[in-house]
């Protein structure tokens, strides 16, 4: 099958967080099963093009009115030969830090412009390079509108057979922008309707994915469920409920190549679910080293790897007068280690706690090398997301042996599975009210575990490194092209 994948982010190019991994990985399961998978992204400054070969002669694009010209770079995705890695390089849209704002700060503004020449850029792609998909794959609103104009303007310019899939990886991000920009799509003004579009008199470009896909998907089968109520749906409940049928909930898989713990490049020390004991130890002395931390074995050493916004739980957690973390630090006498980075407030309070916690210490920023010391190195994980589509970083601590502890949302109630003292059986801790006393209590518990029943506790991480198996990106690749196949047939 050939499936152009449009996307605002992809490792190892650009990344905001966990929808990079999940395009690259699916797009290289996909092409390591023989199909023919391309990816269109843009040229932030981030990507050398240096690096990438530049295809011959300009790419004109449509906007609004007027035409406007791009160049194309060309690379391959590493580790998968024959995969191509389009950037459309455009100085005026693309040529910034950011993906989708300043980092750290405010969205860019002209992101319904920028977004747009991705889009329309994507069409005018394949036409230059003589490829037409059967899929073009959307993922959340930034590539949105790539799946409105498959269905509303491309059918008569050579795209009458191929069909649009939207992943859903955040309903609560949708892209909503004055409708002064609308002019700018590329769709006429008869398309700005409740059912696509318009969304009180704004454009929101999620619901217009929602709405103009063949087929939706989302990211675990929980999430599938929870947006089509009214407290998970952000608003677009309504619309899910009616496309029921239209969508599939299929979890994340991990790169197993990446994370694994029996031949992770970054850990000072590699294991397996036989030798985790030692291995583990010799990673969290180094962690705690690395952190400033007593090396001390005696002591639960708990982790946190977060974007600091509100959807990851964080004000439960962090916020001044509020949030569980001191008491946790200090009534535990656990390590706990934060690596994020995120909402002002947050990495404000985080500095200030760290001031009073002898036992807490935090990186503020992104660091990939630490972010797989902190997997092996720690005995907990703490993930307490408001919501969760997927959630990749309590697969990650499955694997390496690091029990999560989770909110019972999303992807996390379908990766974790809840302690049971009676039986020994499961491989987390789970609470289901997102509070500060739930968060405390549910920690607490796994202190205890930890502390009083370690033979327990180590049955569980021996279970949880043999989950790898479930996480296969084989597995959701094969139920991504189930959907594609559905997809093609709504199509004819
Ligand atoms: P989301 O996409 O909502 O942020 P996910 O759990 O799907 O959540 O993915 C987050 C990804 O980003 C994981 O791969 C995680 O390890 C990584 N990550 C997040 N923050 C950092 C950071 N500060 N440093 C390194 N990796 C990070
Ligand atoms: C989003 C979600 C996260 C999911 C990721 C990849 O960023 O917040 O839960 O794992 O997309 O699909």
């Amino acid at each position: 099958m050939k499936i152009l994948m449009v996307t605002a982010e992809a490792v190892p190019f650009a990344k905001s967080g966990g929808l990079a991994d999940m395009v690259s990985a699916l797009s290289i399961a996909l092409h390591k099963a023989g199909h023919d998978v391309r990816i269109v992204m843009p040229r932030y400054y981030a990507i050398d093009r240096a690096k990438a070969k530049k295809l011959e002669g300009p790419l004109g694009v449509p906007l609004g009115n007027q035409e406007i010209w791009t160049a194309v770079y060309e690379t391959v995705m590493p580790g998968a030969e024959g995969l191509p890695v389009y950037f459309i390089d455009h100085e005026e849209s693309f040529g910034r830090d950011g993906i989708y704002g300043v980092p750290g700060g405010s969205d860019f503004p002209d992101n319904p412009a920028r977004f747009s020449v991705l889009c329309n850029g994507a069409f005018q792609l394949c036409h230059k390079i003589d490829w037409i998909p059967e899929i073009i794959h959307a993922h959340d609103w930034p590539t949105a509108l790539a799946t409105v104009l498959l269905k509303f303007r491309e059918e008569s310019r050579g795209f009458a057979k191929t069909a649009g899939v939207f992943t859903i990886h955040n309903m609560g991000y949708q892209g909503v922008y004055p409708k002064s920009f609308y002019p700018l799509l590329g769709v006429g003004w008869e398309h700005f309707l409740a059912a696509g579009f318009e969304d009180w008199n704004r454009i929101n470009f999620l619901k217009a994915g929602l709405s103009s896909a063949q087929m939706l998907t989302t990211v675990s089968p929980t999430y599938a469920q929870e947006i089509c109520t009214f407290e998970g749906g952000f608003g677009m409940d309504g619309i899910l409920r009616d496309r029921g049928e239209d969508l599939a909930g299929i979890l994340n898989g991990v790169d197993i190549e990446v994370w694994n713990p029996e031949k992770d490049t970054y850990l000072p020390k590699n294991y397996t679910s036989r030798t985790f004991k030692v291995g583990k130890a010799a990673n969290k002395a180094v962690l705690q080293h690395t952190m400033g931390l007593d090396i001390r074995d005696d002591v639960p050493l708990i982790s946190m790897i977060t974007r600091l916004v509100d959807q990851k739980g964080i004000a439960e957690v962090f916020a001044p007068a509020y949030g569980c973390l001191y008491q946790i630090c200090a009534d535990l006498g656990v390590q706990f280690v934060v690596l994020g980075s995120g909402e002002a407030w947050c990495e404000a309070e985080i500095r200030n706690l760290e001031g009073k916690l002898p036992n807490f210490r935090a990186m503020l920023g992104y660091n990939e090398t630490l972010s797989h010391l902190i997997e092996a190195g720690s005995d907990m994980f703490l993930m307490p997301s408001r919501y969760e589509p997927c959630g990749l970083n309590q697969m990650y601590s499955l694997i390496y042996g690091t029990l999560p502890i989770v909110r019972r949302t999303g992807g996390l109630a379908d990766t974790v599975k809840q302690y049971n003292e009676e039986t020994r059986e499961g491989t987390g801790f789970m609470f289901d009210f997102l509070t500060p006393k739930s968060v405390f209590d549910t920690v607490a518990w796994g202190v205890y575990t930890w502390r009083n029943s370690r033979l327990k506790f180590a049955t569980m991480q021996s279970r949880a490194i043999k989950a790898r198996q479930q996480f296969g990106w084989d597995i959701a690749a094969g139920k991504y092209l189930d959907v594609y196949r559905k997809a093609l047939e709504k199509k004819a």
